[in-house]
C-alpha cells in the first residue's frame, strides 16, 4: 500500500485565540420573494474572496436551483485559513447559538474538536441514502469518523505543498524549478544576487506554519514527517533541527512586510513578478484564475521542494450543527456539498479536486488535471495548519512558538517548545 495517512486519535479541548472580524451575514443566493419562502439555512465559512467566494457562490447556485424555496444564508466570515471565522464560530457555538452548518477541516480538527465537544450530529444516515461511501476516497473516511459514526461531508480534497512561481522570473534569470532544499536556496541567492530582495513571498502568519510545514516535510521526507503526529517521531532530533535551519535560511529571503499580507498579497507578488516564489495551498490556483492569469503563463507549480511524490492535502467538509435551527434545510445542503453536481460546480473554480471519485475531469484545468493525477497516485501526508495532523490545542502551542520563532530565530527554543508541545499534547 503506497498510500497512507497520519492516524489520528487524539481528543482534544478547542483553544481559540479571540481575534476581530467582520461578520456580516449576506444572503447571496434564493428567492426573492420572501413571502415564497419556506425555509433557511445558515451556513458558515470563511470563503469571502480571492476565488473563494466565487467557488462557494458556484455551489450555492447548485443549491438554488435544487431547493429553489430555501433561503441560503451566507455567514462568511472573512481571513484566510479560518482564523478569524473559527473563533467567531467558537463563540457562537459557546453561546449555543450555532450556524446550520459550517466548513470544518477533516482531520483533527474536525474531530477533536466538534465531536469531542459534542456539537455535531453523525451523518452516517445521509452517506447510507445518498450511497456516498462508494465514492468517497477510502482515506478520507477515517478521518472525519469517530466509533463508527461519520461527522461530515468533504467536499474538497486541496493540496498544501505546492510552490507557485513566476516562469517568466525565473526563465530570464537562468533558473530552473528547483527540486531539493539546497537547488531551491541556489536559486534564491541567484535571484537576490540579480537585485531581487525577497524572491520568496510570504503572508501574514498562518502563511508561515504553511511554510513551515512544507519544509518540515521537505527536509526530513515522508516517513519522518508523519511520524512526527502520530507519536512515532522525534522532535527532538537532528531531522528536525535540519528542518528549522532550513525554515530559518528561507525567511532570509522573504519580504519584510509579510505579517501585514493575506495570502492572497502574497500571491500577487509572484504574479507581479516581485517575487519568484510563493508556497500556498492550490486555493492560490482559484485566485489566480480568477484574476485572469494563465496557468504555464502567469504562473507556475511544482512540488515544493524535497516533496515530489508526496501529497500533503487538507480537506473542507460540512457538518450538521446538533440542535441545528434549520435541520431540514441543512440536510438539504449537505446533500449538495456530497452531489457530484454540486462538488464539479465549486471545485473547478476554487482551485481543489473533488472529493469524490467521479468528478468529471474535463471540467478541471491543466493544474487540477495534474492534482488529480497525484493525488491519486502520491503517498500522503496531512497539513498542520489546514486541520489535519494536530488538533487545535497542539496546533494552537506550536503557532505561538512559531511566532516567538518568527521574532527571535532562536532554533534551539523553537525545537524545545516543539519537543515540549508535543509532550503536552500527545
Ligand atoms: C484553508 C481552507 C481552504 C482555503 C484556505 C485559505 O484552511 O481549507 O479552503 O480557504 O484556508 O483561506
Amino acid at each position: 500500500m503506497t498510500k497512507r495517512v497520519v492516524a489520528l486519535l487524539a481528543v482534544m479541548t478547542m483553544v481559540v485565540a479571540a481575534c476581530g472580524s467582520d461578520t456580516a451575514e449576506t444572503t447571496v443566493a434564493g428567492p426573492t420573494d420572501t413571502a415564497a419562502m419556506t425555509d433557511t439555512v445558515e451556513v458558515f465559512s470563511w470563503w469571502t474572496g480571492g476565488g473563494e467566494a466565487a467557488g462557494l457562490e458556484a455551489m450555492i447556485t447548485v443549491f438554488g436551483a435544487e431547493y429553489p424555496d430555501v433561503t441560503f444564508e451566507n455567514s462568511a466570515v472573512a481571513g484566510g485559513a479560518g482564523t478569524n471565522a473559527r473563533a467567531v464560530l467558537a463563540t457562537r457555538l459557546q453561546a449555543n447559538e450555532p450556524p446550520d452548518s459550517w466548513q470544518g477541516h477533516a482531520g483533527q480538527e474536525l474531530i477533536g474538536t466538534y465531536v469531542a465537544a459534542d456539537q455535531i450530529e453523525p451523518l452516517n444516515f445521509l452517506y447510507d441514502e445518498e450511497g456516498w461511501l462508494d465514492v468517497m476516497p477510502e482515506t478520507l473516511i477515517p478521518l472525519i469518523s469517530k466509533d463508527g459514526n461519520i461527522y461530515s461531508v468533504p467536499v474538497n480534497i486541496h493540496r498544501a505543498n505546492v510552490l507557485w512561481t513566476n516562469p517568466t522570473v525565473l526563465a530570464d534569470n537562468g533558473i530552473d524549478v528547483p527540486t531539493s532544499m539546497d537547488e531551491w536556496f541556489t536559486a534564491l541567492d541567484a535571484l537576490q544576487a540579480a537585485g531581487m530582495d525577497a524572491p520568496l513571498a510570504l503572508g501574514e502568519q498562518w502563511t508561515a506554519m504553511h511554510l513551515f510545514e512544507t519544509v518540515l516535510l521537505g527536509t526530513m521526507g515522508y516517513e519522518a514527517y508523519n511520524a512526527l503526529w502520530d507519536g512515532n517521531g522525534d522532535w527532538s532530533s537532528a531531522d528536525v533541527t535540519a528542518a528549522l535551519e532550513n525554515y530559518d535560511k528561507l525567511l532570509g529571503y522573504t519580504n519584510s512586510d509579510s505579517s501585514a499580507l493575506s495570502w492572497q498579497d502574497a500571491a500577487q507578488l509572484v504574479i507581479d513578478g516581485d517575487a519568484a516564489f510563493n508556497v500556498m495551498g492550490d486555493w492560490a490556483e482559484g485566485f489566480f484564475r480568477e484574476i485572469g492569469e494563465e496557468p504555464n503563463v502567469g504562473y507556475g507549480w511544482a512540488a515544493t521542494p524535497g516533496t515530489a511524490g508526496i501529497f500533503q492535502f487538507l480537506s473542507d467538509s460540512f457538518v450538521l450543527a446538533k440542535n441545528a435551527p434549520h435541520r431540514d434545510a441543512a440536510i438539504d445542503w449537505l446533500k449538495v456539498a456530497g452531489s457530484l453536481a454540486g462538488q464539479d460546480a465549486f471545485n473547478p473554480v476554487k482551485g481543489s479536486i473533488p472529493a469524490r471519485s467521479d468528478g468529471d475531469r474535463s471540467l478541471y484545468g491543466v493544474y487540477l488535471q495534474s492534482a488529480m493525477d497525484d493525488w491519486a497516485s502520491d503517498d500522503v501526508a496531512g497539513s498542520l495548519t489546514h486541520g489535519v495532523v494536530a488538533n487545535d490545542s497542539w496546533k494552537s502551542e506550536i503557532d505561538s512558538s512559531l511566532g516567538a520563532f518568527l521574532t527571535n530565530r532562536d532554533v534551539a527554543a523553537f525545537q524545545a517548545a516543539l519537543v515540549a508541545s508535543e509532550a503536552a499534547n500527545a
